[in-house]
């Protein structure tokens, strides 16, 4: 057990919170509960930044003062991270006493200490960006017409020596290799080493700016905006204040940041650090950008995504699984809500969706919805035991190795290897047939597989994980990983639930089906519809005839009686992402519980039909001899909407 602290960025108040802001602080929190479940103490802080000239001048322009102005908008970030269950310690205002007594006396001390000295500069400052230019970084285009964006300056300023710092700092980089990470942006930041590093200049006068904090030796000045953003990470702990709280949380496990913000985070603040005679984080993480298709998300082309609507629309559970799975950490991602949608029916409406609501209802069909006893466990439920935990132990490294991806690949892995035991074992039919000592052994098995899915995934998705172990009998306290990290922890006898479906299918527009030729090889092979809807007798036919159709393994995801037609099961499929509905001839010959999870072989391109009133958009194909009838499937592991030939 160890001590955990992360940070997120603080927020600029003003803006309206993205998919960006959104990701690092759900990331901060998946690493905090991740922590948590392994036992850590944990402290996670986020925040706002307050100060500047932006605050100003809106405030300005809506007729209030700026702590209005941050009293109203700090509110959007509150209430977002409420809705996106996000679980931080504290939250940080730059505006706050306790922040702002901080960074003055941090600035009265290095100033006695000559760390700090005044000086005169005449050069040029970016209005926008709120910087000053070098020469070398001068645009004369953007210094020109009616409104230029850099403007030159004469003034007197405050400048902390950074640039004395710059050999340490690199030595400090070479030698601790996990301090910026990814590698890659740690040789960014030794790239940026190479060229002069300069003072920092951090001061502005009060008559340009002056939403800011005061300079305690000169009240004609306030700081500049990281000079005192910067700070928020130890103020919060205790800097100054309080000596054993500070003791215990600094230096920080993780600064999450943005790689935009990367060398205020790797040269301002390890310097500044160092001046105040501070330890180093232990690592600074920047992580990449979300992006529109190939395009940066910018408020000017209107192309943000709102991460409030997106997670009202699909769930915030989903919102955030998405997020984690999708993103490798460290590169950039493209969000689109197609990959959004396919992400969430494949891992989430099938996989998980049909594991679930196969263990808890078969459990509840036929052991009168109780825990059973597991009997004689052979190969097979070995196998699932060690993979379990070989998922779960891999889940918290990748934690510790920053791949939340490829742990959460992993979970995935395991649901769709319980899935398909399941096929395997078929114990619907063992029910069936009265084998029952085999059947409580696969379905002890699958559920404490489930059981440890449900533990392992609740840092990603607290509240629907939560729902799925109250389910399975838990509770709903946030599980612990010494129970996740042991076999067999169900108690036989321990009532279980029906589960609600926690993962409803999206619908999505039907994508076009692609055009590719099939050729003949099932002869036998009958369409599972045709007792209602096929043509029959069909004889011999031309090749070029049979190349008109198009047969694709097809992913069952539900299976449904239709009423009053006791041949009939309504079915819905994914096809490669595309959902279809069927309605198939096989009632008497499968029960709609032992088909969610099969891939299926299906006519995809035949004209869609009603029958008994519903559509039918595909026929599948099964195989029938007298009474007999079994569906055509898939020999080993495909994707569904691989063409058939
Ligand atoms: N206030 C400063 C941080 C001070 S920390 C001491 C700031 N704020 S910000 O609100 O502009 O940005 C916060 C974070 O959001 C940054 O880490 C930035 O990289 C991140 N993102 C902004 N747009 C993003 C994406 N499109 N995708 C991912 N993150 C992005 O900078």
């Amino acid at each position: 057990m160890s001590n955990f602290y992360v940070t997120t960025p603080i927020y600029y108040v003003n803006d309206k919170p993205h998919i960006g802001h959104a990701y690092t602080t759900i990331l901060a929190d998946v690493l905090a509960r991740y922590h948590r479940l392994a036992g850590d103490e944990t402290m996670f802080l986020t925040g706002t930044d307050e100060h500047g000239q932006k605050v100003q001048q809106a405030a300005e322009a809506g007729g209030i003062s700026p702590q209005e102005h941050a009293d109203h908008t700090v509110v959007r970030f509150q209430e977002l991270w409420e809705r996106l269950e996000v679980t931080h310690d504290d939250f940080i205002r730059t505006t706050e006493e306790r922040h702002r007594t901080i960074v003055q006396k941090i600035l009265q001390d290095l100033y006695d200490r000559d760390e700090i000295y005044a000086a005169d500069y005449d050069g040029w400052y970016d209005v926008t960006s709120e910087t000053f230019v070098t020469e070398k970084d001068f645009d004369p285009e953007r210094a020109s017409g009616s409104k230029p964006s850099i403007i030159r300056i004469q003034e007197r300023n405050s400048f902390f020596r950074m640039s004395k710092y710059k050999d340490w700092l690199v030595d400090y980089i070479e030698t601790n290799p996990g301090f910026i990470q990814p590698d890659f942006r740690r040789n960014e930041t030794l790239g940026f080493l190479k060229k002069d590093l300069t003072d920092l200049c951090i001061s502005r006068p009060k008559n340009r700016l002056s939403w800011g904090i005061e300079l305690p030796f000169d009240d004609q000045f306030v700081t500049y905006v990281w000079f005192d953003a910067l700070v928020n990470y130890i103020s919060a702990v205790g800097y100054q204040s309080d000596d054993e709280r500070f003791q215990k949380w600094w230096p920080a496990s993780y600064h999450l940041i943005g790689k935009d913000i990367l060398t205020t985070h790797t040269v301002y603040w390890p310097t500044m650090l160092k001046a105040m005679g501070l330890p180093m984080p232990e690592s600074i993480f920047a992580h990449g950008w979300w992006l529109m298709g190939k395009d940066k998300m910018s408020k000017s082309t209107g192309n943000v995504v709102d991460p409030m609507v997106l997670s009202e629309t699909y769930g915030v559970d989903a919102f955030r699984y998405y997020l984690m799975a999708e993103m490798s950490l460290g590169q950039d991602a493209a969000f689109s809500e197609a990959s959004f949608i396919r992400r969430y029916n494949t891992d989430l409406a099938n996989d998980l969706g049909n594991m679930l609501s196969r263990v808890l209802k078969l459990i509840c069909a036929n052991c009168d919805g109780r825990i059973p006893e597991p009997v004689a466990p052979g190969d097979a439920e070995a196998g699932l035991r060690e993979a379990c935990l070989a998922a779960a132990e891999g889940m918290l490294a990748s934690v510790r190795d920053m791949r939340l991806d490829k742990g959460l690949a992993g979970l995935a892995g395991i649901v769709r290897e319980t899935n398909r035991y399941l096929e395997v074992k078929q114990p619907w039919t063992m029910a069936k047939t009265g084998e029952t000592e085999a059947f409580n052994t696969v379905m002890y098995y699958a559920a404490e597989a489930l059981r440890i899915v449900s533990g392992m995934l609740h840092p990603v998705m607290p509240d629907k994980m939560s729902a799925l172990r109250v389910a399975l009998g838990l509770g709903d306290e946030a599980p612990a990983y010494e129970s996740l990290a042991e076999w067999g922890v169900l108690v036989p006898g321990q009532a279980v639930e029906k589960p609600e479906s926690l993962f409803p299918r999206i619908q999505v527009e039907k994508a076009t089906a692609s055009k590719q030729s099939t050729k003949a090889t099932s002869k036998q092979a009958k369409p599972a519809q045709a007792a209602e809807a096929a043509p029959e007798g069909v004889a011999t036919i031309a090749y070029t005839d049979f190349t008109k159709v198009e047969l694709k393994t097809a992913r069952i995801v539900e299976a449904e009686k239709v009423e009053g037609a006791d041949r009939l099961l309504y079915l819905r499929v994914d096809v490669a992402g595309e959902s279809r509905q069927i309605v198939a001839g096989i009632a008497e010959h499968y029960k709609p519980e032992e088909l969610p999870g099969k891939t299926v072989v299906m006519v995809a391109n035949l004209a869609p039909a009603k029958i008994r009133g519903l559509k039918s958009e595909g026929m599948l194909l099964a195989a029938s001899e007298g009474d007999q009838l079994r569906l055509v499937s898939i020999d080993g592991d495909l994707p569904s909407g691989a063409s058939v030939r």
